[in-house]
């Protein structure tokens, strides 16, 4: 992607993932976050060409669905098929990760708590009442924007259009999981998400069900092994 970079800003690499690599650059002037995904080569170059190709699209499309259902997300500046790139409105502020471990070593700050988690909730609620499971709710795909305070949602790239009550479900068990193994000083985090979430979904009690029983699930998991 290096010709066509040069009219427009310099790459600062943001991080190297396994299927994407995501770099901080500027745009028509403006600060912005490129997320370029490359192939995986064990598999066939063809298939994983439109592989790749499938991916970018979806990403493009789920986070377009979700600002349109009123979560707030990064503005999608552009999307260019052959460098297999999408360019973003860079977000600037701390993760709610950030946010959460310094909670963990300089103390709690509650109402920010309570706020950060009430955004959370009522966002997944809104996702899930218009059909969009998130696929990869971690609290670093959870961006805390400095000047508003306001909660918004990145990487959609694992996301899918689904009304099944199961699929919301583990959508709400993985984050439960990540917050249980790296936030377990902010207290119980995820009943106030929920809170919020049962206040803001037309159809929690369905989706609250499941996550019991994924739960229950996951416990088995664990004992046998
Ligand atoms: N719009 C944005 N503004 C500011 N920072 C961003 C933005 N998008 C991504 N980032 C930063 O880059 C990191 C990686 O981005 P992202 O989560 O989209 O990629 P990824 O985790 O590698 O993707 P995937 O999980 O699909 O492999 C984020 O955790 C965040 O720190
Ligand atoms: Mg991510």
């Amino acid at each position: 992607m290096e010709e066509d970079q040069e009219n427009r800003g310099e790459l600062i690499l943001v991080k190297q993932g396994a299927e994407a690599r995501v770099f901080e650059s500027s745009f028509v002037g403006r600060r912005c976050i490129i997320k370029e995904r490359f192939s995986k080569k064990y598999r066939h170059p063809s298939l994983d060409a439109k592989l790749t190709l499938k991916r970018l699209n979806a990403e493009a499309r789920c986070m377009t669905k979700a600002r349109r259902l009123g979560v707030t997300t990064p503005l999608l500046y552009a999307v260019d098929p052959m460098l297999h790139t999408l360019t973003f409105e860079y977000v600037d502020g701390p993760s709610v990760k950030d946010l959460f471990l310094e909670f963990g070593v300089h103390g709690v700050v509650e109402e920010r708590l309570d706020d950060v988690a009430a955004q959370i909730g009522d966002a997944i609620a809104k996702l899930h009442d218009g059909g969009l499971v998130h696929g990869d709710l971690t609290t670093s795909n959870m961006l805390i924007q400095s000047s508003t305070n306001r909660l918004v949602l990145i990487d959609f790239g694992l996301s899918f259009t689904s009304t099944l009550p199961e699929d919301k479900a583990v959508d709400l068990y993985v984050l439960e999981r990540a917050l249980l193994s790296m936030h377990s000083s902010c207290g119980d985090v995820m009943e106030k998400i929920l809170a919020a979430y049962r206040k803001s979904s037309k159809q929690w009690s369905s989706t609250l069900n499941k996550l019991a029983q994924v739960r229950q699930r996951g416990r088995k998991r664990t004992m046998v092994g």
